[in-house]
């Protein structure tokens, strides 16, 4: 059972004048399963004669099972996005310093990058929402590739707060990059998404 318990973390954000506080859930981590690269035999008739990427960026595992039911849907490559430098393993460590890390704007390095990029048309984007936006390290993703041209399909998981504006963070980051409906899912549903997902999935016009 891959059941993830959800418990409430209170980020302090700072601000002028008085700190502002805002209960912000967080997940503990679920079973991670080991990236696998392809599977080429996608269901969806829409994504016919397409090649597919999904990659995504997960810190606990929740948008790493929801990347993986999304891959087993629609086929193609599955690349997970990680960084030279790893995140702070204790949670509460991983909050505080990814709270410093948009602030600075940072772009941490990625340890390995898509090979090829240019050969795909599709790339269905997963990430965790991380301090009411794109982690970090999904900006460098986007920043770092040539996306002109491709499509963008987004699905990110959140610990409450919902998507705020990731999708459009997305497209302001990619902007020669077509965007898509994207999917906005509570973290702790990802182990019975598989709905969800096909309904999300069915509305897509590529
Ligand atoms: C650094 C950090 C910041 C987070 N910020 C938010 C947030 O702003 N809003 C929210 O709803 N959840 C937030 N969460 C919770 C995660 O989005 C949620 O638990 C997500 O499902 C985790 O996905 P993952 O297991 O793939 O890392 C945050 C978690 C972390 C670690």
């Amino acid at each position: 059972m891959l059941a993830l318990a959800v418990v409430p973390v209170l980020l302090i954000l700072g601000g002028c004048g008085a700190a502002k506080k805002e209960a912000v859930p967080a997940a503990k981590p679920a079973a991670t399963t080991a990236a696998t690269t392809s599977n080429p035999q996608g269901s969806l008739e829409s994504l016919k004669g397409k090649k597919v990427l999904v990659a995504y960026f997960s810190y606990s595992g929740n948008t790493r099972k929801l990347a993986e039911t999304v891959h087993n849907k629609v086929g193609g490559d599955l690349f997970e996005i990680t960084t030279v430098k790893p995140y702070p393993a204790k949670y509460d460590d991983c909050v505080e310093y990814a709270k410093k890390e948009k602030a600075d704007k940072g772009r941490p390095e990625l340890k390995s990058k898509v090979a090829n990029l240019q050969q795909y048309d599709v790339i269905f984007l997963g990430f965790p929402v991380w301090w009411y936006t794109l982690p970090m390290p999904v900006y460098t993703f986007l920043e770092s590739n040539d996306l002109a041209g491709k499509t963008i399909v987004t699905f990110m998981t959140h610990g409450g707060g919902g998507e705020y504006n990731c999708f459009k963070d997305v497209a302001n980051a990619a902007p020669k990059a077509k965007t898509l409906t994207g999917l906005c899912l509570p973290g702790g549903s990802v182990n019975n998404a598989g709905g969800d997902v096909d309904t999300w999935l069915k509305g897509l016009k590529f």
